[in-house]
């Protein structure tokens, strides 16, 4: 036995089911990974191989492990003492930062975890409006409480008719009668997306959604379909929130809604504005954010919000996303991985593609087109997770944790040398999947 299956044991009679959190177990290995060390874009196990990460934390290492800026950021605020559960200088100045970053935030607050900046958001924009009700896109996701853990993984047997999708629970344990709340539509379909509007818009105080569908690998919003949201919600009085926890700072400094040109009244974000330490953010237009108690009325708090160390590498990692040429780096690596992963399937007769944007991507078999979650059903999960096992094999961490399709990316610190390196290691990998083509 090596030292990480050793480890997964010891795990389970400790932790339930082995790990600190359910999506930590990768499918293509049928136990979780366990990394030692962690250095730029490189990986080691216990076992003491290296990889590629090209899970690079599910986004949150965008400058890569072990920044030594925003290390220096995080020893400095441990030697003061680090604090919490008290306002901090660093608040403001991140605070200041991000609003000159991000298109629509005039005021932000801070809280631990993506999950937790939907689930305040979606309050707020209940307290704002009066409204009861959320819009929300089957198969995007937004965390892991209880309005917004529906239609995530609906089985194709399962989905409902296009213009009412079913409700399907992502977890059991969910407070009864919560999806009455919910107003279900397809991503991508604005012939749909209109008739909600035309039953539902007086109910809705808000409509959420990814505005480039990462968690489905990498789906871009059709323009239309972008347009005619931020028209409806601006008609009707529904907040537009954009959920760019995982977007954010992904291919550009103010994120997709930067990218997309489209300004929505609240945002999330998460994972990469911390640095890798623990952050996220929701934010938005003044009037909608001065909701907030003390101010207003409506409740955002918690002992650990705005820890000064989260605070501190975020502060070091959001200077570093808006230095001059860092998103060419980006592209320049984003294209490059991209296109050579697409030629590796092609050499080897395999139907997988790639696509990508920014520093994320999504690795797809057996479909061609895919801009709603019931064209990504289609996708042959059995060889995606023979290719990331292989790729594993090879010496290039994907992590598979179960989604429809899963979101796979790199951080800033791999070079264009070394995705050469990537790409022979893959095409070897794919190379030894001959028996597994369709
Ligand atoms: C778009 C989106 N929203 C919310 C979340 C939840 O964030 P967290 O895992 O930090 O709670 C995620 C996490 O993957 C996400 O991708």
């Amino acid at each position: 036995m090596n030292r990480t299956q050793e480890q997964y044991e010891k795990a389970r009679q400790y932790l339930a089911g082995g790990v600190a959190a359910s999506t930590r177990l990768n499918r293509a290995l049928g136990r979780p990974m366990y990394f030692a060390r962690a250095e730029g874009c490189r990986v080691w196990d216990l076992d003491g191989r290296e990889y590629f990460d090209l899970c690079a934390s599910h986004g949150a290492a965008l400058l890569g492990h072990g920044d030594p800026r925003v290390r220096q950021a995080v020893e400095d605020v441990l030697a003061r003492g680090a604090a919490c559960s008290y306002e901090h200088e660093l608040h403001a100045q991140l605070a200041e930062l991000l609003c000159q970053t991000i298109p629509c935030c005039q005021r932000v607050r801070f809280t631990g975890s993506g999950t937790e900046a939907t689930m305040h958001c979606l309050r707020l924009a209940r307290a704002f409006t009066g409204r009861p009700k959320i819009l929300k896109f089957e198969g995007n996701f937004h965390g892991y409480h209880d309005q917004v853990m529906f239609a995530l993984g609906t089985p194709a047997d399962q989905l409902g008719p296009d213009d009412a999708p079913t409700a399907y629970p992502g977890s059991t344990g969910i407070t009864p009668g919560i999806e009455r709340q919910l107003v279900l539509a397809q991503y991508n379909r604005t012939d749909l997306l209109e008739e909600a509007f035309r039953r539902h818009a007086g109910e809705l105080a808000a409509v959420i959604l990814e505005p480039v569908w990462y968690n489905a690998g990498c789906i871009l919003p059709r323009p239309e379909f972008m347009a005619t949201l931020r028209r409806l919600t601006t008609e009707h009085g529904v907040l537009l929130i954009f959920d760019e926890v995982l977007s954010a700072f992904r291919m550009c400094a103010g994120g997709a809604q930067e990218y997309l040109g489209v300004t929505p009244d609240l945002c999330t974000l998460g994972k990469a504005v911390g640095g890798g330490f623990p952050l996220s953010v929701f934010g938005g237009r003044e009037d909608v954010m001065r909701r907030l108690m003390p101010e207003g009325d409506c409740q955002h708090s918690g002992t650990y919000n705005g820890h000064p160390i989260g605070v501190a590498a975020g502060l070091a990692a959001v200077k570093v996303y808006r230095e001059e040429g860092f998103y060419d780096h980006i592209r320049a690596v984003g294209e490059r991985l991209v296109a050579g992963l697409n030629q590796v399937f092609q050499r080897h007769g395999m139907a997988g593609q790639a696509r990508g944007l920014g520093a994320r991507l999504g690795i797809y078999f057996g479909v061609e087109r895919f801009e709603t979650y019931r064209d990504l059903v289609q996708h042959r999960r059995d060889l995606m997770l023979r290719f990331v096992a292989a790729a594993i094999e090879e010496g290039v961490y994907f992590h598979d944790y179960g989604g429809a399709a899963c979101h796979h990316g790199f951080s800033a610190a791999l070079t264009l040398p070394e995705v050469e390196q990537v790409l022979d290691r893959l095409d070897r990998a794919v190379g030894r999947l001959g028996a597994a083509k369709p």
